[in-house]
Order: C-alpha cells, then structure tokens, then sequence
C-alpha cells in the first residue's frame, strides 16, 4: 500500500475528515476532503460530522476547528506550523490597547490565537472583514481592528472607516514587493494581477483583483484573462491550476512561500492518524469565550 492508500484507509477507519488550506503542498491538497480558505474551513470545521479533524493548516486554523467542534478530536499534523502574525499579538497586549480605548468594539482577524480571540467582539477573515464592518459593526463608534495592519488599510479603503491599528503583518505577503509586480507585468502584458488583502497597499494598488485566497479561485475561473500574476502565497497555483488547466500562471514573488504552511506533510498527516496527536486543544474558559466571536461572524456569512 502506498502512502495515500494507507492515509484513506486510516481515515476511514478512524472517521476522521481531512481539511487542509489553499497554501498547503501539492500532494496534501490532494489527499484533502476540502480545500479552502480560512472561511471556508472554519464552516467545514463547524458542519462536519466525522470524529476527527487532521487539519492541514497553521495552528490558529486548528484551534478555531477545535473551538467550534469541542467534542472532536483536532489533529495538527505538525505543532510547529504557527502563524507569525497570529504571534504579533497576545491577550495582555490587547487587554492593554482596550484599555487605552475604552468603549471600543474589538474585530480580530481569525488569524489570532483563542486567547487573544476570547478577548474580542468579533472576528473575521479576508473574505467577509468588509461586510463584517458595513453590518455587524455599522453602529460601532470605535473599533480596534487586529492584529493585520494590511487588511485593514484594505478594509479602510473599501468601507471609508477607520480603525485604531495593530502594527501585525504577513511575513510571507510582505515579501511581495510592487517591484515584483512590475517585473512580471512587463514580462506578461496581457496576465492580470490579483492579490491578497494581507500584502502591502503598494502591492494592491497594481491589482485588478484584490481578494482572499477562495475569492481568488473564483475570480480566475470568471475572468477572460488567461495569464494571472499570482499575489499571494505561491501554494495556491497548485489549486488555480487544476481547476483551471488552460490558464498560465505566475507567481508574484517566488520568495513569497509560507514556511509554517509548507511543514506539513503526507507523512506527518499518516502519523497523525496513526498516533492521533498532536492533538490541539483549548481550554474549556478560553473556548467558551473565543467561540462568540468566531460563531458571530458565520452567522453574518
Ligand atoms: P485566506 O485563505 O482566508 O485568504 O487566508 C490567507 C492566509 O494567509 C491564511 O493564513
Ligand atoms: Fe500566517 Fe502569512 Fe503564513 Fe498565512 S501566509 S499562515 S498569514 S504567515
């Protein structure tokens, strides 16, 4: 038996479902159950009825799965696979910027932690931030908009609000530079540029589509165009390119590789499976609360 025979087999076997992130490896894509962006596999998380969850993702992506699905076992094929700008921010630091605002409504970006999320009002991802504020937030006088300074200048743009800021980025999309942009626009004139919310304003200024990576699926197989300059994390051209055999792809930036997302692998997801660990959990005080901003925002979906 081959390795994805044995992780099928396993699978069933243990009633486990595979979920695993647009940025993640060829061949853990391919294995999964559903790929998606964080929304998506957030609603996948809540609705499915297996009892596990391999989660092929960093870890907040896990710790969300497990914060909707408490009676599930979570699976995160490597402990290590983390998010650097979920890092950029913990509970007492935003217990301290609330401090410093009181009164005003706190939107978390999902990429957070449950500690910090418990601490929230609302949470959200790239493909809903901009309806998170025009509805669940209209009547809000202030609101603290973490720890993603880049989807914020986003969601400014696209709103005409105004957020008090958390200095938190992307490393990955950071890494995307307008001058890459640039580049690739002259070496393929007629490709067009799409981009995610976390990179820069510079970056999505020379876009024609800014979207979350699930929009970005979408928008390719709508567009006439059949040469896409990629503005994200290089892993999802697997994915545009299957489902889109007949378009060329580019990436932006082949720099711009997420090394937390690329930790899993087809082996650490059969040894998941095997072992069942690492398993992430949450402890029951801090689920309880994060639950209410995760589970408010996909009522607003
Ligand atoms: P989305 O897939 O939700 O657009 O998020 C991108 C990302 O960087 C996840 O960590
Ligand atoms: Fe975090 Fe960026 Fe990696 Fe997504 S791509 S997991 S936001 S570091």
């Amino acid at each position: 038996m081959n390795i994805v025979e044995q992780i099928r087999k396993l699978k069933t076997e243990r009633r486990a479902v595979i979920l695993a992130h647009n940025y993640q490896v060829p061949e853990v894509q391919d294995i999964a159950d559903f790929v998606g962006d964080s929304l998506g596999l957030s609603i996948q998380a809540s609705r499915t009825d297996a009892e596990v969850i391999v989660f092929c993702g960093v870890h907040f992506m896990a710790e969300t799965a497990k914060i909707l699905s408490p009676q599930k076992k979570v699976l995160l094929p490597d402990k290590n696979a983390g998010c650097p700008m979920a890092n950029m921010i913990n509970g007492r630091q935003l217990r301290a910027l609330k401090e410093q605002h009181l009164g005003a409504q706190v939107l978390c970006y999902v990429n957070t932690s449950a500690e910090v999320k418990a601490e929230c009002d609302l949470c959200c991802t790239s493909a809903n931030a901009v309806t998170m504020v025009k509805g669940a937030l209209k009547d809000a006088q202030d609101i603290i908009f973490i720890p993603d300074q880049y989807l914020a200048d986003y969601v400014s743009g696209q709103t005409g609000r105004r957020f008090i800021l958390w200095n938190g980025y992307c490393p990955t999309h950071a890494r995307i530079l307008p001058e890459d942009i640039v580049r690739a626009k002259a070496l393929h004139p007629a490709a067009e540029v799409i981009a995610h919310p976390e990179c820069t304003p510079e970056v999505r200024k020379l876009a024609d589509r800014v979207a979350s990576t699930e929009g970005m699926c979408r928008y390719v197989k709508e567009t006439k165009a059949q040469e896409i300059i990629v503005g994200t994390e290089v892993g999802i051209i697997h994915r545009l390119k299957k489902e889109n055999p007949e378009k060329v792809f580019y990436p932006a930036s082949e720099r711009a590789i997420c090394p937390n997302m690329k930790l899993i692998t087809l082996e650490k997801v059969l040894w998941a499976l095997e072992d069942m660990q690492p398993e992430i959990d949450v402890p029951p005080e801090i689920a309880a609360k994060a639950r209410r901003c995760i589970e408010r925002m996909l009522e607003y979906s």
